[in-house]
């Protein structure tokens, strides 16, 4: 994964390398660090740990020079230890990186048999190793680089230094994106054209396989083959001001409380409040005319697209394959002639989900994109795209961008089922009337907040959670059981209720809290039952239904919260909320880090 970024510059380098960094602090915060040039030798701060350690050293000692380059890492091969921090350097060449060089070992043996030293685990060490060993060699740093980059297999966007060459930046990016701004006779690079929006709006997007060479008065882009080519300027709307934390104690607790107000705008783009009617934006093909549609993502955009399943097949009447996409991309699914892809994805940079869209696009198939990022690489690629309207989301766990995802993918639900004449125009205006009350009713979830923290005061102890659910909330419990591991740390698992039986309602007993998802649809009979099952084995049941719900099974229940009573078509991007402020408010009182929780990225852009 890992944020690189570079300066040819005017001006001190290190503070604008180290306002870069800090807007690519979500692709990793192991370690990070700045190198420059200064009087023909290359200077370097790192630390291990957060960004926030690097601002204290440069404060300490900072550091001068006008042309630099910086990282923020999520360590791939070697501990994040500041030994390894990049930028690495040898031999008056250093380096950043983002990606893995999968054949690292082997040049490794092959560097240290001609008689070089390598002082960290990385894999990454081995790039400034050989580009000093061709400058020894006589080439310039250009050709060195050159032939250095074509000795690299793997994925990586890297960065290269020079010591004697404070006029000089060589690019390239394989596999990992990367960006160059342009300035006024100052160039920059960076891993996304956010990092650079302080700087410049000018952006140059490197294409697969592209390398070039910075100097401050342009960029000349070479193409895998060594052939000069140009790749358009394009003027980037993202803004150059940072989002803060407002009156919230974390972003997460911001960007949950912001769910009403960011649905609401995403519901905006399709559906019209006075009419209710669903407008379907332009599509890469016709709903109507497709026998079957994959439904790929990561993480918590999978379970956005598992919601999805449910909802495309029921209400459209269109089969759907839905997968991981690091599975899907190896697995090789045969596509119908008339199957299209759709891929979900927050940052729209997660590695393995735009090789899968790669993949199905070489298939000849239409693929579309939905991203919350603008400008990203899974908007730019894919045939089309619909952007979810969360804004920037900043905490790991991801919360706004998850609802916004099942808003837009509700609307595309009822979109496509109207393209494929299986929904009635009352159906279309009882569900797109459900929906326009979505915003609305996650406020009054939200002004519950001090029951859900009550509650999590009790799963702070525990050492396992389980959350289940039927239909769409499933999914909901799957994403539940994700939120609370990925922040409290405590281990957790969603199960399909009528699943529990055959395996999990083995770990049952006094100590086990179970969330039981039960929104008021045609399967909470069913979820009742199994909610009957695990309170008949001692477990501590936490019940999320509506009113009705909870009158009917609290006094099974050892706590539990009534919920708005909604239609059970919106009820997943509702529940959503809940599942949400019990893992937030368990990880405020297990006192871990809430934003960016060990070990975890918010884009990763590895595979
Ligand atoms: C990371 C993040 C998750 C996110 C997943 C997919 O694991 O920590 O919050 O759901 O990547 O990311 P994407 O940007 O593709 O939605």
């Amino acid at each position: 994964m890992c944020g690189i970024v570079g300066i040819v510059g005017r001006h001190a380098a290190a503070p604008l390398l180290f306002e870069a960094l800090r807007r690519l602090e979500y692709r990793g915060y192991d370690s990070s660090g700045i190198a420059t040039v200064v009087d023909g030798k290359l200077e370097r701060r790192r630390a291990e740990g957060k960004l926030a350690n690097l601002g204290d050293i440069l404060e300490r000692l900072p550091l001068a020079g006008e042309t630099g380059i910086g990282h923020t890492r999520w360590a791939t091969h070697g501990a994040p230890t500041e030994i390894n921090a990049h930028p690495h350097i040898v031999g008056g060449v250093a380096v950043v990186h983002n990606g893995i060089i999968e054949n690292f070992q082997e040049l490794r043996r092959e560097l240290i048999a001609v008689g070089h030293t390598f002082e960290t685990q990385t894999d990454t060490e081995v790039i400034p190793q050989l580009v000093s060993h061709y400058l020894k060699a006589d080439l310039s740093p250009e050709e060195a680089a050159r032939k250095a980059l074509s000795r690299l297999e793997g994925a990586f966007a890297l960065a290269l230094l020079f010591a004697e060459r404070p006029d000089l930046l060589i690019v390239a990016r394989k596999g990992s994106p990367l960006a160059i701004g342009i300035g006024d006779d100052e160039m920059f690079i960076g891993s996304d054209a956010l990092a650079l929006a302080p700087m410049t709006d000018r952006i140059q997007y490197l294409e697969e396989g592209d390398w070039a060479v910075l100097r401050h008065d342009g960029a000349q882009v070479f193409d895998a083959e060594g052939e000069p080519v140009e790749r358009t300027v394009h003027r980037t709307a993202l803004s150059g001001a940072f989002t803060g934390k407002g009156n919230h104690r974390h972003f997460m607790e911001k960007e949950i409380h912001e769910q009403p107000a960011v649905i609401g705008d995403t519901l905006r783009t399709f559906a019209n409040p006075t009419n209710h009617r669903i407008v379907l934006p332009d599509l890469p093909f016709d709903p109507a005319g497709i026998s079957r549609l994959s439904i790929v993502a990561c993480g918590t955009a999978f379970y956005a697209g598992m919601v999805a399943k449910y909802w495309f097949e029921q209400i459209a009447r269109l089969p759907v394959d839905l997968d991981i996409a690091s599975e899907f991309r190896y697995r090789q699914p045969p596509l119908d002639a008339n199957q299209a892809a759709l891929f979900i994805s927050q940052s729209g940079e997660t590695a393995d989900t735009l090789a899968a869209m790669r993949h199905v696009r070489k298939l000849g198939r239409r693929t579309l994109g939905i991203v919350n990022m603008a400008e990203s690489t899974l908007q730019r690629e894919a045939d089309g795209h619909v952007r979810t309207l969360a804004g920037p989301e900043i905490g790991v766990a991801s919360t706004k961008a998850f609802t916004t995802q099942l808003a837009t993918l509700a609307c595309l639900a009822l979109g496509f089922a109207k393209a494929r004449g299986v929904l009635g125009a009352d159906d279309e205006a009882r569900l797109s009337q459900a929906l326009d009350e979505v915003p609305a009713r996650a406020a009054e979830i939200l002004q519950q907040d001090a029951a859900f923290e009550r509650i999590a005061q009790s799963l702070t102890a525990a050492r396992d959670v389980l959350y289940i659910g039927r239909g769409t909330a499933y999914a909901i419990a799957l994403e539940g059981a994700l939120k609370l591991k990925e922040i409290s740390y405590i281990h957790a698992e969603g199960y399909a209720a009528g699943e529990l039986k055959h395996g999990p309602i083995a770990l049952i007993d006094d100590q086990v809290p179970v969330i039981v998802v039960a929104p008021p649809d045609p399967l909470f009979d069913k979820t009742a039952s199994n909610l009957q099952e695990v309170v008949a084995r001692g477990g501590k049941v936490v019940l999320l239904s509506d009113l009705e719900g909870v009158e009917r099974l609290s006094s099974y229940a050892w706590a539990s919260i009534a919920l708005p009573q909604v239609d059970p078509f919106v009820a997943p991007i509702l529940y959503a909320l809940p599942v949400q402020l019990l893992a937030y408010h368990t990880a405020v009182l297990k006192g871990t880090d809430v934003d960016q929780p060990r070990n975890l990225a918010k884009s990763v852009t590895v595979e």
